[in-house]
């Protein structure tokens, strides 16, 4: 095969998706079973042994089991029908939307599961917002179908009241908890039948044929089959029509009901989501939209994780290729730094473990070993030496707090312990002037992330940290007068960046206000555009 065949062919068959869920919705489950089918593992528990060890094999620290919520997000990839599937986890609490921000910026679409007793929650509101946000396809799992939950179209509702999204629904179930008799496939036509909890083949079969006839009376009963007729022609009616454009465009969701635990639903909504999704697509750059197809190999770095193997020091950083084929080896620009570096030990996540990588295409992320040259954003590439992708945004922080370490004689291991946080994008440090560096101010996005910074200094840097909570949830630049002549109004704080740019911490949004009243000429902005 010539190469340029060979490139769009695996291009065509790769899916990157992002998969997000309020906790306990069965993010893990779900994973589990697409790698179930796809073959990558052989049992279930695999990714998540149950109970005994509640954290799933994407969870690589410690607090994460701990507490039983995924604080980073991982990769994991399997191949299913010739599809070559990318899965990227992301952290389910929203502490760290931040994090799930970057890795959507690495997936062409999401995956969004929901429980069906508990319909659209807290974090799931925040997640989809960051979804929304890039503008990619959304998929829906309403997952638990087995067990009692809320009526179909109280769901489709919640759905479309809390998110602000269209939505159609895939398939439609039929009786609920112990009297759930399966789901009809209004696309396909066909009535795919649940038997209980068989786990493994829980489509016990399919009926195809118009939902009217009377085949389908004699397995449902009357009661139900005038029901679900009903229901039926009422979403017809009043639902959302099914349109390709809206799903691609992120406006309107297929919403498939199933159950991750007994597999119901699992594969039919793995085959309709690689039917309708779309393989890798143009990227925007400095240079317009580069395509996948495009010969030269390029990508950017959306993650940095240090520490995640506790015995050796390492520190990853994950790139999504955009464009051309990746090989084992390969010189590239990293633009930023305007360096030539080589790739010599790329890894892959396959299931459950790490790979050398000899070769990687588009859509495909892989992690490189990091010796501290590469930050969140960076573009490398072959030839085109300027290319740049489109910024990662940054959120804001939103809590603060002054930090030093307990030990005063651990301060080199404390500043290594930040910088190496500050550069994963976890937190946003500051200084104040005259403070000296023992003493730093923290910015977080998520209050959460403030226990992973002291868990993690302790663990990977032996220091014992003093953390006092500062009272501001707001923060501004401020340029055109020095830090010396500011005068500050009562309930905040100046301090500056790394490249010292002076930011302005503070309780009210009416600060701003009394800080422009006190000081004639002050310039005050938002720290970044994206905001
Ligand atoms: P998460 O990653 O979104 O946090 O959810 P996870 O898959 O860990 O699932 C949360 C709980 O929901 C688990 O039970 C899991 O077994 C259960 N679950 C997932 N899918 C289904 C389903 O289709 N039906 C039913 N009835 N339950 C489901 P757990 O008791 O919290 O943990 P475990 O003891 O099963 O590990």
């Amino acid at each position: 095969m010539s190469n340029n065949l060979n490139l769009t062919t695996e291009v065509n068959r790769r899916r990157t998706f992002a998969i997000i869920s309020h906790p306990d919705a069965g993010k893990t489950t779900l994973t589990e079973k697409f790698l179930l089918y796809g073959g990558a593992i052989r049992e279930a528990g695999s990714v998540k042994s149950r109970r005994a060890n509640k954290h799933a094999v994407s969870d690589w620290m410690e607090i994460e089991k701990q507490r039983g919520i995924s604080v980073t997000s991982s990769v994991l990839q399997f191949e299913y029908n010739n599809y070559c599937v990318n899965i990227l986890d992301t952290p389910g609490h929203q502490d760290f939307s931040e994090d799930t921000y970057r890795t959507l910026m690495a997936a062409d679409s999401a995956v969004m599961v929901i429980d069906s007793s508990k319909g659209v929650e807290a974090q799931t509101i925040k997640l989809f917002k960051v979804c929304k946000m890039r503008g990619i396809p959304i998929f829906t799992f309403i997952n638990k179908m087995d067990r009692h939950g809320k009526e179909p179209l109280e769901l489709l509702e919640d759905i479309e009241k809390a998110l602000g999204i269209q939505s159609y629904a895939m398939n439609w179930p039929i009786g609920n908890s112990k009297e759930f008799k399966g789901v009809f496939n209004r696309r396909e036509k066909q009535f795919e039948i649940f038997d209980g909890g068989n786990h493994g083949q829980a489509i016990a079969g399919t009926v195809s044929g118009d939902i009217s006839d009377n085949k389908f009376k004699d397995i449902l009963g009357d009661h139900l089959h005038a029901q679900v007729i009903e229901e039926l022609e009422l979403l017809d009616m009043a639902g959302d029509d099914y349109n390709i454009d809206s799903i691609l465009k992120g406006e309107l969701t297929p919403v498939f009901f199933g159950s991750a635990l007994t597999n119901f639903g699992v594969e039919p909504f793995l085959k309709s989501f690689l039917n309708i999704s779309t393989p890798p697509k143009p990227r925007h750059s400095n240079h317009g939209e580069i395509n996948p197809l495009d010969e030269n190999f390029s990508g950017f770095i959306f993650k940095i994780q240090a520490n995640m193997n506790p015995s050796h020091r390492d520190r990853i950083a994950f790139l999504r290729i955009c464009s051309g084929k990746f090989t084992k080896g390969i010189s590239v620009n990293h633009v930023q730094k305007n360096k030539k570096i080589k790739l010599s030990q790329p890894q892959q996540f396959m299931a459950q473990e790490f790979k050398t990588v000899e070769v990687a295409y588009p859509g495909d992320i892989i992690g490189i070993h990091d010796p501290g040259i590469f930050s969140i954003g960076d573009t490398l590439c072959e030839n085109q030496s300027k290319l740049i992708y489109d910024r990662i945004p940054q959120f804001s922080p939103e809590h603060f707090a002054k930090i030093s370490a307990k030990n005063s004689m651990k301060r080199k291991q404390f500043l290594k312990g930040i910088n190496q946080l500050a550069e994963e994008g976890s937190i946003q440090v500051f200084k104040r002037p005259f403070s000296g560096a023992e003493e730093l101010i923290i910015g977080v996005v998520g209050v959460l992330q403030l226990e992973v910074l002291e868990y993690r200094l302790k663990n990977e840097y032996s220091v014992d940290l003093i953390i006092q909570r500062l009272p501001y949830k707001l923060i501004k630049k401020i340029e055109n007068i020095r830090f010396e002549d500011i005068s500050t109004p009562m309930d905040s704080m100046l301090a500056i960046t790394e490249n010292d740019t002076i930011v302005f911490l503070h309780q009210n949004p009416w600060s701003v206000g009394h800080l422009e009243d006190r000081n004639t000429g002050i310039v005050v902005k938002e720290i970044f555009e994206s905001n």
